[in-house]
């Protein structure tokens, strides 16, 4: 086991190093950028299903389902396909809306979950076209569907899912580019600067490790008791947050809600005060000059700030306890490179908390029973 973690204390801080790579990897062969083609064998055979789609349902359960969340902006966003996303075992028994000129994606690391496999049966009996993003070559859902893309994040141990995530939100990128272009939403300059930085994203992560490694140590060193977190994040990052808190409750069984950061006044400002750790998700590009008032709002009621925010930022670091600094990007790519740090600072909370970040208590690689 100890040369399966590659020197790493854990599978799952291996894996989040391994980000660059498995970003890359899924990319490989799908996207020429010298070309300007996104390659997709699994959506050109059946673009035409797409593009006259009614609407995309994403099903997911867990980290997946954040991942659909953040398939929903960047499809509808650039292939102007109405989408929808919905939780796997909640869809499943709703007898849900579905009609031949529907297309459902499943987002499934493991692609056995019980929940996914069953909402997907019920979707292709009544006609729906079915795709399925797995990571898991092979697997019940990859088998079922009508056809798919890969995530090549390889082998994936730890039970809170890292690299997959990364993956399955390259997939989705290229999927809502490649639909984007071929509908015409998606202009040729616009696709072709969209890829080109898309292909920068690995190099872009790898910084983003190398700056914040040490970081997130320090800072997690200062939250080994708190009780309570508070992600929060706008547009793309709204679901980065959600995926933010989950890692860490996942693995250091800390309590933690992630939020949108405008709905913070409806129920959670109620819970600030200066024993609140609160993550905020704040690149430049994506709704910034409101974030910059929630963190005014937050600050006014001293939580402390913890900040993911782009190189030179100004604003909100200055009212931040803690900054984390990332790359900046277009809106579309932040959540992968946000998401870096933020499982970082999950993972050292967890380990100075004595837990066993890898098999964390009750949880399960993969759920295969209801
Ligand atoms: C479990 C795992 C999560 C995962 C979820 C969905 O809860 O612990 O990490 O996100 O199942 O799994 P799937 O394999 O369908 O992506």
């Amino acid at each position: 086991e100890q040369i399966e973690k590659g020197g790493y204390e854990h599978f799952m801080l291996k894996e989040i190093f391994e980000q660059p790579k498995s970003v890359h990897d899924t990319m490989r062969g799908r996207l020429l950028v010298d070309e300007g083609v996104i390659k997709m064998a699994g959506i050109w055979d059946h673009v035409e299903k797409f593009k006259n789609a009614n609407r995309i349902i994403i099903i997911a359960c867990g980290t997946s389902w954040h991942a659909g969340l953040i398939g929903e902006y960047l499809i509808e966003e650039y292939a102007r396909i109405p989408v929808e996303v919905e939780y796997a075992s909640e869809f499943r028994y709703r007898n849900p809306i579905i009609t031949d000129k529907d297309v459902v994606i499943a987002i499934s690391q493991s692609g056995e979950t019980a929940d996914t496999m069953a909402a997907l049966k019920l979707a292709k009996e009544k006609g729906a076209f079915i795709y399925g993003i797995c990571n898991v070559v092979d697997s019940s859902i990859a088998r079922i569907t009508d056809a798919g893309s890969y995530t090549h994040a390889g082998p994936e141990i730890g039970v809170a899912s890292t690299k997959a995530f990364t993956a399955q939100l390259t997939i989705l990128t290229l999927i809502a580019f490649k639909l984007g272009k071929h509908n015409g939403n998606l202009g040729n300059a616009e696709f072709m600067s969209l890829i080109a930085e898309l292909d920068a994203i690995p190099k872009k992560i790898e910084e983003v490790l190398n700056t914040t490694h040490e970081l997130t140590q320090n800072i997690a060193k200062d939250f080994v008791k708190a009780t309570n977190f508070l992600y929060l994040g706008r547009g793309y990052n709204y679901p980065a947050a959600l995926e933010g808190a989950l890692k860490l409750k996942e693995i250091s069984y800390i309590h933690a809600e992630g939020y949108p950061a405008a709905e913070m006044k409806h129920g959670p400002i109620a819970l600030i005060d200066e024993n609140m750790p609160i993550v905020i998700i704040a690149p430049r590009k994506g709704h910034y000059d409101k974030i910059v008032s929630n963190v005014q709002e937050i600050k006014a009621r001293k939580g402390k700030i913890i900040a993911v925010v782009n190189k030179g930022d100004r604003q909100v670091s200055e009212m931040a306890d803690y900054v984390i600094e990332i790359p900046e990007t277009s809106e579309c790519f932040s959540p992968i490179v946000a998401s870096v740090p933020l499982q970082l600072l999950a993972y050292y909370i967890a380990v100075y908390r004595g837990a066993n970040v890898d098999q964390p208590r009750n949880l399960a690689k993969s759920v295969t029973v209801e």
